[in-house]
């Protein structure tokens, strides 16, 4: 096949980014995918022919200069038609006890390296009539209890989407938020061992302050779990976006979406209201104890 569109995306190697990756292979796109290992790397290869693996952490300035450097040379005048900001991390911690350490990697990764890796590939942008992908989520319209540090990065990806597409306005580069709802991917699959990690992690008092909190989000990461939209269906949106002749700004993917949508238009009483009856409900379904 002669591939003649050109994509990165960022934290392909699992959940939705590899998702996209395959989707973008099997319909005729050339794709860049970032991953952060040699044995990703390896995967990413075995996933599809069309997928070229290149080591890329978005937090790191040289691994976001030398990935830029080999698909400059590899796109030539073709340039990139397609840059999806994908890679992300997160885990519920109230605000109070969240290690200050962990808050700056959220926000390094989620917002900072989506920054620095669009700077870096926008000549290249540019150059091919791109358009520029952001994966933000439900969680940049209403921010939940537990997410204080998640829902900040989702936030500020939506500013600086809405800011970026504005800047680009007289080029007409698209610029292109996607909200998913919940899920099922590695994020939301560890999310019960990794929630009770960071309980566990909390100061004995911080544990009795939170103990419910953590009920709530382990019994809800359960429940969603079930009902989780598949990753293959955000590709597919994606996918949707990059080929559509004039795409939307925003995408909400799955119900949840619309939900985090209507809760953010509501009284931010009535919706912190509805918010806390929920989790007093999520804490007494819970099977478990947090710890
Ligand atoms: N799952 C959901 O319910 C949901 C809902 C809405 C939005 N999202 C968003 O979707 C995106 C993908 O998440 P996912 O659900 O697919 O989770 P996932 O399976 O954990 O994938 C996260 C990806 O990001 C990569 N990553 C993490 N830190 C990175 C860094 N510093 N540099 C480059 N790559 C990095 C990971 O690479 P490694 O394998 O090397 O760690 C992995 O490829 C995230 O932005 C997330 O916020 C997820």
């Amino acid at each position: 096949m002669n591939r003649t569109k050109f994509a990165l995306v960022t934290g392909a190697s699992s959940g939705i980014g590899r998702s996209i990756a395959e989707r973008l292979g099997q319909s005729g796109w050339q794709v860049f995918a970032g991953v952060r290992s040699e044995a990703a790397a390896d995967e990413a290869r075995a996933l599809h022919e069309a997928i070229r693996p290149v080591i890329l952490d978005v937090t790191d300035g040289g691994q976001i200069a030398a990935a830029q450097k080999v698909i400059s040379e590899a796109t030539g005048s073709t340039g990139l038609q397609a840059l999806v900001n994908n890679a992300g991390v997160g885990v519920a911690c109230p605000i109070e006890y969240q290690p200050i350490a962990d808050v700056r990697r959220v926000l390094e990764t989620n917002v900072i390296g989506h920054v620095a890796v669009t700077q870096a590939f926008l000549p290249l942008l540019r150059r091919g009539g791109g358009r520029i992908v952001f994966m933000s989520s439900g969680a940049g319209f209403i921010a939940l209890p537990m997410f204080g540090a998640y829902a900040a990065s989702k936030f500020a990806l939506e500013a600086v989407a809405d800011s970026l597409r504005r800047d680009l306005r007289p080029w007409r580069l698209p610029v292109i938020n996607i909200e998913p709802g919940f899920v099922k991917t590695r994020i939301l699959v560890n999310g019960y061992r990794d929630t009770t990690e960071a309980f566990n992690r909390l100061s004995v008092e911080g544990r009795a302050y939170y103990a419910e909190s953590y009920r709530a989000v382990q019994s809800i990461q359960a429940s969603m779990l079930k009902s989780a939209l598949p990753p293959e269906r955000v590709a597919a949106t994606v996918l949707k976006a990059l080929e559509a002749r004039r795409p939307r700004l925003r995408y909400p993917v799955g119900m949840d979406a619309w939900l985090a949508r209507f809760l953010r238009l509501m009284p931010a009483r009535l919706a912190d209201a509805l918010i806390a009856a929920q989790g007093r409900m999520a804490a007494r379904n819970a099977d478990q104890p947090a710890g």
